[in-house]
């Protein structure tokens, strides 16, 4: 059973190039984030895949139909980015309100506790916390009880206790077999609540896979070492070493096969030392990912942004 299918999608605003054509499959089950820096498009797909923007071109489908009639047949919940929450009315009152849109919502008593506002229900939303006011929105996406969870960077206002408690939350309700769906650029979100992340960069995917995969998709591993006078071009032409780096007296490889280049490396450089192996994590394989499209496309997002 497929939850999301999505082929050929574009989105532009003006001549600004949002989403340029993507493919996305999600099975029923899966949680899978939805990983890239600002401005690459994430908000553009999630709103589209919602049926709250039109595509330029390309097609949506949610458990087989349009995304609307999935919306209005309660099996998904959404928390997007942007949108106040009602005014004047207390955070009981609202969950209440939208719980009774649908069909089969949650209890709202139970809505209010998975999101932790339980001890703050009768507070009125615009007397919350921006913390706060995310959980709430939490609150609104599950009370429906859907089958689907489609959320745009959940935790951005969470303190850290917010954010352990969200995820939480969210680790139950996927063990329910509902399928999530959630926009990040916290890398180490997506390495440990995803079973597989999409990377968007510049409006298009540029790896999808399980995150051990897309690890293994660019060096698996980082070599370094002190080593004042080695040269960089001849050691990029070891075996086994892709990208050559020089800091200060320390140099950094990274390896498609570390074994290879460790041994060439004591072979040819004995006088190395301080020598440490690590293996990439996510970030560096989305900065190596989304930096090779940065030379052939101009982004409008330094590579710093990036990682923050
Ligand atoms: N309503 C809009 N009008 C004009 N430009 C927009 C609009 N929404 C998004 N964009 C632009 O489209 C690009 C992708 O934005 P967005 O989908 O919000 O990215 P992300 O969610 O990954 O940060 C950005 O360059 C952004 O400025
Ligand atoms: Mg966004």
């Amino acid at each position: 059973m497929t939850a999301i299918e999505a082929s050929g999608l574009r989105k532009s605003y003006g001549d600004v190039h949002a989403v340029r054509g993507i493919d996305i499959s999600i099975a029923a089950g899966e949680t899978v984030a939805l990983l890239g820096p600002n401005g690459a498009g994430k908000s553009t797909t999630i709103d589209m895949l919602l049926g709250l923007a039109d595509p330029d071109s390309g097609e949506v489908s949610v458990f087989g139909g349009p995304p609307t009639a999935a919306v209005d047949a309660g099996f998904v919940g959404a928390m997007l980015q942007t949108g106040a929450l009602i005014r004047d009315l207390s955070v009981r009152e609202l969950v209440s309100m939208v719980a009774s849109l649908y069909p089969s919502p949650l209890p709202v008593d139970e809505a209010l506790e998975l999101t932790g506002m339980s001890a703050l229900a009768d507070h009125r939303t615009q007397k919350l916390s921006g913390g706060e006011t995310q959980r709430v929105r939490f609150a609104v996406a599950i009370v429906a009880n859907p089958k689907l969870l489609v959320l745009d960077e959940p935790t951005v206002a969470m303190d850290v206790e917010g954010r352990r408690s969200f995820w939480a939350t969210m680790r139950s309700l996927a063990s329910e077999g509902r399928t999530i769906l959630f926009a990040t650029h916290y890398l180490e979100e997506a390495d440990a609540y995803a079973d597989r992340a999409i990377l968007m960069a510049h409006g298009r995917i540029v790896a999808d896979g399980p995150t051990n995969e897309i690890k293994a998709k660019v060096g698996t591993r980082t070599i370094r070492a002190t080593l004042p006078d080695a040269d960089l071009d001849a050691l990029r032409l070891l075996p086994g070493v892709s990208s050559a780096e020089r800091r200060g007296e320390a140099i950094a490889l990274s390896c498609a096969d570390s074994d290879a280049a460790i041994r060439a490396l004591l072979a040819e450089h004995s006088q190395a030392r301080d020598i440490e192996i690590v293996a990439a994590g996510l970030e560096q394989a989305f900065l190596e990912l989304t930096g090779d499209g940065a030379h052939s496309e101009p982004s409008a997002v330094p590579p710093a942004e990036a990682v923050t």
